[in-house]
């Protein structure tokens, strides 16, 4: 089992000598690495069964590191990073060859993100290179939101996991790239739609290409729990099922039945999206043999909850 404890030196001393440690971000826990260190690298893919054409977030320190590994810093990218670093911002832009190409899968961008987390961000100012760092979960199962989740996971794979807590935000961060220099989102994530159009207008949102997926993390049956998940109206799919063993994940309605979660009772999102990724994992581990759950009010953060909810339904 691995270690887990919210001692920032031993996670840099691991990850100095090419070692993994999963670390706590505002998002979602990570499975992190030196990113520059093509070996260090592959351990990540090794530990999480993730297949290598799926590229990794690279996490710096500062927004001012961008120019460091990015060749093109483009207006519209520069100003979201302003505005939204530290946080829940992935950008995708074109890579400096200082970035090995497993780090990227090949690709010509390297997606970049400077998280909102202390522990990491000290971690990271410490640190004389980038961490890449996917999820820290196995490929295709839902995010960890605290230690435990990936130890309950991982731990058999990964020396440390730093212990920060529970993420704050719960949903991965929301990935913005440029296209001909018009941003596009690629997929939904911890900052809104509405809060990225409200600082560089209107932007182009392209969630799905099941054939041939520029990320994975677009892959239509992806975040998901092992049991099938049933998404629509909570009361007919109850009458439906009626007599079945299944539970039950609702927005705000409380269901007193057994194995029922409430994602947030006074209808916040934001308590919705700290909640998801805990209940899912807890319904998954329950004695139920399905799970039927709602979409939410399809806005703000609302937008990126009901993403994951339709893919964690669909059942491939
Ligand atoms: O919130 C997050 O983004 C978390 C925390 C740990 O930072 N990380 C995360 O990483 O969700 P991961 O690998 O689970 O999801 C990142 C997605 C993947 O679907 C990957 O394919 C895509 O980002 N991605 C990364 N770099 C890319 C690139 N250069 N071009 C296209 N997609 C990229
Ligand atoms: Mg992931």
């Amino acid at each position: 089992m691995a270690e887990i404890s919210n001692n920032i030196q031993q996670a840099r001393a691991l990850l100095e000598a090419g070692e993994l440690t999963a670390i706590p971000t505002e998002t979602v826990y990570g499975l992190a690495a030196n990113a520059l260190n093509p070996e260090a690298v592959a351990k990540i893919f090794e530990a999480k069964n993730r297949p290598s054409f799926d590229p990794l977030i690279v996490h710096i320190a500062y927004p001012s590191e961008v120019e460091k590994y990015a060749a093109v810093f483009p207006g519209p990218a520069r100003t979201l990073a302003l505005k939204f670093w530290p946080g829940p911002l992935t950008l995708l832009l074109p890579k400096k060859p200082i970035v090995p190409q497993l780090t990227t899968s090949g690709l010509d961008t390297v997606g970049l993100r400077c998280p909102n987390h202390p522990l990491t961000l000290g971690l990271l100012r410490q640190l004389d290179f980038p961490l890449a760092a996917p999820s820290a979960n196995p490929f295709g199962y839902i995010s960890p939101t605290t230690a435990q989740h990936v130890q309950d996971q991982l731990g058999d794979k990964i020396p440390f996991i730093l212990d920060g807590g529970t993420s704050v935000v719960g949903l991965e961060s929301t990935i913005v790239g440029f296209e001909k220099g018009t941003p596009v989102i690629y997929r939904l994530g911890g900052l809104s739609l509405e809060s990225i159009e409200g600082l560089i207008g209107k932007v182009e949102v392209k969630l799905h290409s099941s054939s041939n997926p520029q990320s994975p993390g677009q892959l239509t049956n992806h975040y998901a729990p092992r049991k099938k998940v049933f998404v629509g109206n909570l009361d007919a799919l109850i009458r439906q099922h009626y007599g079945q063993s299944f539970g039950i994940l609702s927005f705000k309605t409380p269901y007193g039945m057994d194995n029922s979660y409430v994602l947030s009772p006074k209808g916040s999102f934001t308590e919705a999206a700290q909640n998801l990724f805990g209940m899912l994992r807890e319904l998954d581990q329950s004695p139920v043999d399905f799970i039927l759950t709602e979409l939410v009010p399809d806005t703000g953060l609302g937008r990126a909850i009901n993403d994951r909810l339709k893919r964690a339904s669909a059942h491939a």
